[in-house]
């Protein structure tokens, strides 16, 4: 006879129930956040404030705080957060605020929403909205920072952060984030992420590169059809795919 687990039956009345997923994407500049069905589709809209100055956690959590309770209600949550994060804690925050660094945010927002939640990298979140699930394939994000995400067969390997790799005489992240944006101008940001894509070509060997962010806008290269320039949006839409994959580093919800 088959053995009935507790798991077991919790995870069929889940995936009975129509899931709600907050999903909320951590920005340099703006904090966003909209719900999702199961399927991943937008539910409502996408709410937006600006990042709090400055951003120390304990004010970028009341901002967060600010914008669900303008949400319906939901069952679990994704964040996008623009640093490395391991187990649900901060590692890194290059465009943030150092108090960040150590911060449990996957287990801080958990007992200030009292729901399940999972946390990853913002450009590992967007890409997932984004992928075929074929192949290599790898995500650039151009906003504040330069994300970075890699997927071998819509499996995320995570971790990687392209954008403070040497490139040049700098990182990628000096040339193609909103610092270098500034300080080169468009024509010349443009021409250095022409190279940049190259340079990943023959680095990863990618078979799909999308690029994403909100300074997306201002590229005006042609590129293979390979290359594609996906949706802001899907920065926000890829937080259902983060509760699929199990190769996350994330501890899975109801797991001790
Ligand atoms: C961070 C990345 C992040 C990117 C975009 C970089 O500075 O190191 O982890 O994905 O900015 O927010």
């Amino acid at each position: 006879m088959k053995r009935v687990t507790l798991s077991g039956i919790f995870s069929r009345m889940m995936s009975a129930q129509p899931l709600v997923t907050l999903a909320v994407d951590i920005g340099g500049t703006g904090l966003k956040m909209l719900c999702l069905d199961a399927e991943g589709k937008a539910l409502t809209e996408r709410l937006r404030v600006p990042t709090p100055d400055p951003p120390t956690p304990g004010r970028l959590l009341a901002g967060l705080d600010t914008l669900r309770a303008k949400m319906p209600a939901f069952d679990r949550v994704s964040v996008g957060y623009p640093g490395v994060i391991k187990r649900g804690v901060v590692l890194t925050a290059a465009n943030l605020n150092p108090r960040w660094i150590g911060f449990p945010l996957q287990s801080a927002l958990q007992k200030r929403w009292k729901k399940p939640v999972r946390v990853a990298n913002d450009a590992a979140v967007q890409g997932y909205g984004a992928i075929s699930g074929r192949g290599v394939e790898m995500i650039i994000t151009l906003g504040t920072g330069m994300g970075s995400a890699l997927y071998t067969d819509g499996r995320l390997c995570p971790g990687l952060e392209l954008g403070h790799h040497p490139w040049l005489k700098k990182t990628y992240e000096d040339y193609l984030g909103l610092r270098g944006l500034k300080k080169y101008g468009k024509k010349k940001w443009n021409k250095l992420l022409r190279k940049a894509v190259a340079q990943t070509a023959a680095t990863f060997n990618w078979d799909h590169l999308y690029l994403g962010g909100g300074n997306t806008k201002l590229v005006t290269l042609q590129f293979r059809p390979n290359v594609t320039i996906v949706s802001n949006l899907d920065g926000l839409l890829g937080g259902v795919a983060l509760w699929r994959d199990e190769s996350q580093d994330q501890p899975v919800a109801g797991r001790p």
